[in-house]
């Protein structure tokens, strides 16, 4: 008699993989199944981790080049080793993929190779891409099957031409031209990468704000930050069409959002990263009976359950924000609750960040919403020109910017732009958790120099007065 395991996890991605190893540890017998060579999904083989490794080595092949000379450091102009960049990424990504194997085998977590179907409740049909299918038995299952990047209808990705992020963080050389097409998280990321390694990067944007969602005034003073790396926005634009020209290179067909004469861009590169669509595809949702909202997204209710008994979902495939923490606090919370415990993730506390020069982190309610909800509300605003350890950094651009409840003081949202911001966020999140005030935050010590004292100084800007400036 084949084993019965309590719990199968459809994808290996920061959902599934989490869920999978807290499920074990509360004493069930687990078994992920996995389509990919790799564990650990987007955010491990070609999400959050390969992007980060050619961030963070651009980063510093800028500064070497750019910010060296003011520090005492007189270097040769930096050259760049593209294909060394690329092992860093490549061994990044198989060190985090590898620990997923590690931990997989420490929590004694059995791995089908191959693509999940479910069967029916209980009995999910695992085809590998050679060999027999078999059914694995199980008294519940969790989709965590993640999302795929969404295309524009009539334009072809090639992954080397016209890429996605997948092809946009594989380039063998640096495009001269490189044409983003979406000024969200995916093509300010890459988007940096390549222009710190030399790529002319032009934005077409079809709103007339860059990164929507995140707090508009940050993202308007951002924009000025990007343009002044050199970066070019076309915002209230939509490209229409790109032609492939026979000399190799790109002619981008651009309109105006509503409509108007079109303009042609030239470039050797375009990046289509106008977001990502939940994936079900292969699943059998609709034999089984498992309801999608509007978008497509697996539809569950506040404990992760479908429409159908013993079968749950998490992470990108489901509701709110495409965020690899989030899926895995959700992987965390399904586990619990599937083991009898209160499992919960606190939905407005869920930091985002985007890891370009400078950081953005942000945390809870803009300044925008706000408004929209008609909350009446209280700014503490603090600049890094005026924090110490930033300007022995060079790492004066930015502020800091906490919003609280004009009332209780409550904090409801912070927002940062300036180094290490992405650090800095989480001292906001606990905060937040314990519905904390910005007058609790401005009593407790921070560190000097650091560049979280501009936090609390945000946080005293909201009382009394913040002290250095
Ligand atoms: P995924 O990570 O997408 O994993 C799903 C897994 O399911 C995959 O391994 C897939 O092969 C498998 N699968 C799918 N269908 C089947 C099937 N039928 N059978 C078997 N296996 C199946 N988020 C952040 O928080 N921070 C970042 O810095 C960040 N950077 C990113 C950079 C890029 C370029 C991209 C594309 C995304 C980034 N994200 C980031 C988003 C993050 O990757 C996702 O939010 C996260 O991976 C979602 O996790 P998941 O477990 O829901 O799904
Ligand atoms: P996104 O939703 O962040 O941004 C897409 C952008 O494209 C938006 O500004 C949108 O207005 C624009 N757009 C849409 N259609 C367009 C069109 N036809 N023409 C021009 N512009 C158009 O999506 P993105 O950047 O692709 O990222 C996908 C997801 O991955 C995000 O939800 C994000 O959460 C996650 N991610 C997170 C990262 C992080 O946490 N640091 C890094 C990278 C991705």
């Amino acid at each position: 008699m084949a084993d019965i395991f309590d719990l199968t996890i459809i994808g290996s991605g920061p959902g599934g993989y989490v869920a999978a190893i807290r499920a074990a540890q509360l004493g069930m017998k687990v078994a992920v199944v996995e389509k990919w060579p790799t564990l650990g999904g987007t955010c491990l083989n070609i999400g959050c981790i390969p992007s980060k490794a050619l961030l963070h080595a651009s980063e510093l092949f800028e500064e070497a080049g750019h910010s060296f000379k003011a520090l005492g450091i007189d270097i040769p102009a930096p050259v760049l080793n593209l294909p060394q960049m690329m092992n860093h990424r490549i061994e990044t990504v198989a060190a985090n993929v590898g620990g997923v194997d590690y931990l997989f085998k420490k929590n004694k977590i059995t791995v089908f190779r191959g693509t999940g179907t479910i069967a029916a409740p209980g009995k999910v049909l695992v085809t590998p891409q050679s060999g027999s299918a078999q059914t694995v038995e199980t008294k519940n299952i969790v989709i965590a099957t993640g999302s795929v990047s969404a295309n524009l209808p009539g334009i072809e990705i090639d992954e080397k031409q016209i890429v996605s992020s997948t092809g946009a963080l594989t380039l063998d050389k640096v495009p001269n031209r490189l044409l983003v097409i979406g000024a969200g998280v995916i093509g300010l990321e890459l988007g940096s990468v390549w222009a710190r390694l030399g790529a002319k990067v032009t934005v077409v944007e079809y709103l007339d704000r860059i990164l929507p969602g995140m707090d508009s005034e940050v993202a308007r003073q951002f924009q000025r930050m990007l343009q002044k790396q050199g970066m070019d926005f076309k915002l209230s634009s939509k490209v229409a069409g790109i032609d492939k020209q026979d000399d190799g290179s790109l002619k981008v067909r651009v309109e105006p959002a509503k409509g108007g004469d079109m303009e042609i861009l030239d470039a050797d590169v375009a990046l289509v990263a106008i977001g990502r669509k939940p994936y079900t595809e292969g699943l059998g949702l609709d034999i089984v009976g498992v309801a999608l909202d509007e978008r497509g997204r697996v539809r569950v209710d506040g404990h992760y359950k479908s429409s159908v008994d013993g079968i749950y979902a998490i992470g990108d495939v489901i509701a709110g924000p495409m965020l690899a923490h989030k899926a895995e606090d959700e992987g965390i919370a399904v586990a619990e609750i599937l083991s009898g415990q209160a499992g919960h993730v606190n939905y407005a506390a869920i930091p985002a960040v985007v890891y370009t020069n400078p950081e953005i982190a942000s945390v809870g309610k803009t300044e925008d919403e706000l408004k929209a909800d008609g909350v009446e509300y209280k700014i503490g605003k603090f600049p890094f020109t005026a924090n110490g350890r930033a300007k022995a950094m060079l790492a004066t651009q930015g502020f800091v910017k906490i919003l609280s409840d004009v009332n209780t003081d409550r904090v409801l949202g912070a927002h940062i732009v300036g180094k290490n911001a992405g650090e800095m966020i989480h001292e906001l999140v606990v905060l937040m958790e314990f519905s904390g005030s910005s007058e609790d935050l401005a009593r407790s010590t921070h560190a000097h120099p650091t560049l979280s004292e501009a936090v609390r100084e945000a946080a005293l800007s909201l009382g009394d007065g913040a002290i250095h400036i």
